[in-house]
């Protein structure tokens, strides 16, 4: 019976300890906990363009994606800061081979659709394979009774208007070569209510509609 007793108190304990390691690792986050590490083959050599590449999570993305083989196409206002990641790459493709593409996601269809036509000729014979769309704004904290419309439009300007236009003027060309993938960076304020960022969390829930809409317009399998 003891020894039973401390055979099941070690097995508990190995779980809880491995549990605790998969949490850690999964920064945390307990969505992520059973998602499997990308697997280098589904990223080498793809052509993956990421906005806000400047700074914070896109800047993350871009140093992890490089060491994964990307070819990848970097864009923000900063062209300065873009460059600046951009020599701190590392990886097949990496810093050489990585373009900087500056744009800013409030200067209008022309110039956006512009970018998009720039993003699919950047590398020779191959166009987009992963979009990114991780650049957002997020005003200071008011709430919801206190926002402007001049606050509204600041925020939709960047996380909506702008990041469906570049999706509008993508989709096409990838709808041609019959592949290609959008990765959105959402928010737990897309998710669930969110005080004093009402705005901002409206703009999530407004991608995840637009999203998850043409996902079912036009992805297979
Ligand atoms: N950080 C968090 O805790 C958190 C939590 C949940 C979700 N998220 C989401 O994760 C993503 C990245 O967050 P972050 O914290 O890394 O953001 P961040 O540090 O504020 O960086 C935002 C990026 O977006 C770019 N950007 C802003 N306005 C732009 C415009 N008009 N045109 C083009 N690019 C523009 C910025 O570059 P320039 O200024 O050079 O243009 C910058 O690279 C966002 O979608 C955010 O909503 C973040």
């Amino acid at each position: 019976m003891g020894i039973l007793l401390s055979l099941l108190f070690f097995i508990s304990l190995f779980l809880f300890l491995f549990l605790l390691f998969k949490l850690v690792t999964a920064d945390g986050d307990f969505t992520l906990v059973s998602k499997k590490h990308v697997k280098r083959e589904e990223i080498e050599d793809k052509v993956v363009w990421i906005t806000g590449a400047s700074r914070g999570i896109g800047e993350i993305l871009a140093k992890q994606l490089a060491r994964l083989g990307a070819k990848l196409i970097l864009s923000a206002r900063n062209e300065a800061e873009l460059e600046r990641v951009k020599s701190q790459l590392i990886g097949k493709h990496a810093p050489d081979e990585v373009k900087i593409l500056p744009l800013d996601l409030t200067s209008g269809e022309d110039s956006l659709k512009a970018a998009v036509e720039k993003a699919e000729s950047i590398f020779p014979g191959s166009g987009v394979d992963y979009m990114i769309h991780n650049a957002a704004f997020e005003r200071p904290k008011t709430s919801a009774l206190d926002v402007t419309e001049d606050s509204v439009k600041a925020t939709f300007n960047v996380n909506v208007l702008g990041t469906i236009s570049l999706t509008r003027f993508l989709v096409p060309f990838m709808l041609k070569r019959g592949k290609g993938h959008f990765v959105v960076m959402s928010s737990a304020a897309g998710k669930t209510p969110a005080p004093g960022q009402a705005i901002y969390s409206a703009s999530k829930y407004a991608l995840n509609g637009y999203f998850h809409t043409l996902r079912s317009e036009v992805a297979q399998g």
